[in-house]
């Protein structure tokens, strides 16, 4: 059964990524999983230097989720380069790497280094983390600036393709998207992480150190369907522009959802740390839907929903 699809140009043996910061580098998962059975594969954010991220504790467990304020702990470009992006030359999976920033200038630096790496197929610009305090999501909440550093970094990916990872923190996601497109944004990946807080009642504190955190997996699901469907009707359709739908994806049925929604692939995240190698089920899955639902190519089903 063939479910390969084009993903802004590049052909995708399947629909299904890794999300950022779920499967490190690739080595991490790889007793567990075979990168090479998904679509694409999408690195842990990377920013020029390296970074411990935040305090601890900066993960906890929430009903049907989890927060994480994680802060962009990486190894930084240089060590990225040496010993991560020779792990990464090995994939058939397409390889994103996820660019973070402070600046716009860091944003740009971190992509022209990385631009001429044959073993990378394309960036994504995290525009959208809800866990520091410079850079990320207060680069993606406001369109002009959301336009601005797309075209930036445009101007460095060379022949790669740029996807804008969007934040659901904000009014009206469609009006970021589009700033996103218009910038340059060859595709957009949607969502990342909704703001959230976990209160400890004996201490009257946050539990988490960074007192806030992302929420994530199967808790989102729905709001993220919902979102990439908007965000496909009033922008990706028309701008001829395909979707990286994310958000608690843990089983086929939750891809083929965001599918039908408008995802032309989706990116599997806080589902690995609970069963890791459940993405290339999730594959499986997908080509078993195909093949008893009589669908040729992935394409009949993006966007069709009634
Ligand atoms: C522990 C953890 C770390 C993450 N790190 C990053 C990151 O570095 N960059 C990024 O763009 N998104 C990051 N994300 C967000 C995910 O890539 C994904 O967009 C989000 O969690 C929604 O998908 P999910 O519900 O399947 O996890 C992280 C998520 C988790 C749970």
């Amino acid at each position: 059964m063939d479910i390969s699809v084009e993903f802004a140009g590049i052909r995708l043996a399947n629909p299904v990524f890794t999300a950022s910061g779920t499967c490190g580098y690739g080595d991490e998962l790889a007793g567990f999983m075979d990168i090479n059975a998904l679509g694409g594969f999408v690195t842990k954010s990377i920013t020029l230097k390296p970074r411990k991220g935040n305090a601890t504790p900066r993960i906890v467990e929430t009903d049907s989720g989890m927060l994480n304020a994680i802060g962009w702990a990486n190894v930084g470009l240089d060590a990225f380069v040496e010993e991560k992006l020779p792990i990464l030359e090995k994939f058939s999976a397409a390889v994103f790497v996820n660019v973070a920033g402070e600046t716009l200038d860091e944003y740009v630096t971190v992509v022209e280094r990385l631009a001429s790496e044959g073993a990378i197929a394309g960036f994504e610009l995290n525009v959208s983390c809800p866990n520091v305090v410079r850079g990320g999501i207060s680069f993606g909440t406001e369109p002009a600036q959301v336009a601005e550093i797309t075209s930036a970094v445009k101007k460095a990916v060379g022949e790669k393709v740029l996807m804008v990872k969007l934040s659901p923190c904000v009014t009206d996601i469609s009006e970021i998207a589009r700033a996103a497109v218009d910038g340059g944004g060859d595709a957009l990946s949607l969502v990342n992480t909704f703001t959230a807080m976990v209160i400890d009642i004996e201490k009257r504190e946050p539990v988490l150190a960074n007192r806030t955190g992302g929420l994530s997996g199967p808790a989102i699901k729905p709001i993220a369907v919902y979102l990439v469907n908007k965000v496909y009707n009033e922008v990706a359709k028309n701008k001829g522009v395909p979707i990286l739908g994310s958000g608690g994806i843990r089983t086929a049925t939750d891809a083929i959802e965001f599918i039908i929604a408008g995802a032309s692939a989706v990116a599997v995240g806080t589902a690995n740390f609970i069963e890791p190698g459940c993405a290339v089920k999730i594959v499986e899955g997908i080509k078993k839907y195909c093949a008893a639902h009589n669908i040729k190519d992935i394409k009949e089903l993006v966007g069709s929903l009634g």
